[in-house]
Formats: structure tokens, sequence, C-alpha cells
């Protein structure tokens, strides 16, 4: 089943919402099921500023958007770009087998961002 801090991802959602303005935004869509997830960053100084997330999918999805977002503010964009999908799974302390593909996305978005937000800065 789902671990107690998934539950508490899932039931109170940290930084959901869209930064007007933002330096970066991550975009994709997960194949397994078509969930969407969008990630959008503010970067200050080299570092996440600010970070929030919009997904459209299932418990598992939001509770790894979430914690995603909590992991990447404040980091280092070198730091955040180390953070994979088996680090916020593991945060998550686990998701059950058959939600493991919920747990692909999350990372990824964030590096979109970062990209998205590296190709402007450039
Ligand atoms: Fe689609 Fe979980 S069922 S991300």
């Amino acid at each position: 089943m789902y671990s107690k801090t998934v539950m508490d991802h899932f039931s109170n959602p940290r930084n959901v919402g869209v930064i007007e303005g933002a330096d970066g935004v991550g975009e994709e869509g997960n194949p397994v099921c078509g969930d969407m997830m969008t990630v959008y960053i503010k970067v200050k100084d080299g570092r996440i500023d600010d970070i929030k997330f919009q997904t459209f999918g299932c418990g598992a999805a939001i509770a790894v958007s979430s914690m995603l977002t909590e992991m990447a503010k404040g980091k280092g964009i070198e730091e955040a770009k180390k953070i994979t999908n088996k680090d916020v799974a593991e945060a998550l302390e686990g998701l059950p087998k058959n939600k493991l593909h919920c747990s692909n996305l999350g990372a990824d978005v964030l590096h979109k961002a970062i990209e998205d937000y590296e190709k402007t800065k450039a």
C-alpha cells in the first residue's frame, strides 16, 4: 500500500500552482497512462528560489510532484540536476509496484525546466 509520506504529500501537496514569468518550464506526459506534469522554476543566484507544479494525474503522481518540489527548492542548479526519479520515489518511502511508473516523470520534468532555463539564459 501507500506509505505515510505518499499519503501526506497526496492529501496536502506542497508548491502547487503556476509561477508567472517563470525562468524555466518543463512539461511532460506519462506514456504509460497519459497523465501530465508541469514544473515551473524561478532561479536566483544559481539556485532554485521557487518551484511550483501542476499535475493532472493520479495520487501517486501528485505525491511525486510535491516531494520533487520540496527536494529541489533552494538547491543549486547543478545539484538539482542530480535528483533522479529513483531519489524521489525513495524519499516517498517507495511506491506500490504497479504505481512505480508514476515516479517516472518527476525528476525528468524538473530537468526539462532547468534545460529551458539554461536555453533562455544562453
Ligand atoms: Fe499515471 Fe500514476 S497512473 S502517473
